[in-house]
């Protein structure tokens, strides 16, 4: 998979584009500036808009020629992100660190979903805030209709509720609902799609 992703972003321009995805974007204007950690960032443009915003960034992700974009991008911005190259399933981060983690089409098979979400909970500190956009188990059938509307090809790699809900049981919910999107993110995610969103609280004594 590591390939497939170093090769898709040798690609010339952001397969994303640029610009931040909106629910995080809308997400992020209403807080205060805080430490957020972005795993699985790709080629940067969520991780950036954060920076821009006043935020402590730190992100990774496996590619690394998506690391190199991220910085040109961040660079291009005059804004700083700490951002290395590590693979989510060796934990890279102590527990507790953050005040926001934003997992923006981060996605893994059904067998891996439970420790890979439990890793989220771990890095987030007690009172911090989760914010969740990833597509649906429907995105399926938005695929068959509109191969551009994005995500993994294989269902498994896809999000039920119930999936997120047992992950997440012990937050408070500002946000959870699957729901229909237009995404207009550069050449992968365009058009009518089927995602989960998720905006929630750790409680303080976890
Ligand atoms: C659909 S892209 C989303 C990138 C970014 N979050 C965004 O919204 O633009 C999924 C990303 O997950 C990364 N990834 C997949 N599995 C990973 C793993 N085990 N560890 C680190 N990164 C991983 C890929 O390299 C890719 O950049």
């Amino acid at each position: 998979m590591k390939e497939f992703w170093n090769e898709r972003y040798s690609e010339p321009g952001f397969m994303y584009g640029t610009e931040p995805n909106h629910f995080l974007s809308n997400q992020l204007d209403r807080l205060t500036p805080e430490t957020i950690l972005f795993p699985a960032d790709g080629e940067g443009r969520n991780s950036v808009y954060a920076a821009r915003m006043g935020w402590e960034v730190t992100a990774f992700d496996y590619s690394e020629v998506a690391r190199e974009k991220a910085l040109r991008l961040a660079q291009e911005h005059g804004v700083a992100v700490e951002y290395s190259v590590g693979d989510m399933l060796q934990n890279p981060f102590p527990d507790r660190q953050f005040k926001a983690l934003a997992a923006i089409f981060t996605h893994f098979h059904d067998d891996q979903k439970p420790a890979l979400l439990a890793l989220y909970d771990r890095w987030i500190a007690p009172g911090g805030l989760l914010i969740m956009e990833v597509f649906s188990k429907r995105q399926i059938h938005y695929q068959e209709i509109n191969p551009q509307s994005g995500g993994p090809r294989d269902v498994k790699m896809l999000f039920s509720l119930h999936q997120l809900e047992e992950a997440f049981s012990h937050y408070a919910f500002e946000v959870i609902r699957e729901t229909e999107t237009e995404l207009r993110e550069g050449l992968h995610h365009v058009g009518k799609s089927s995602v989960i969103q998720i905006v929630a609280r750790k409680p303080l004594s976890f």
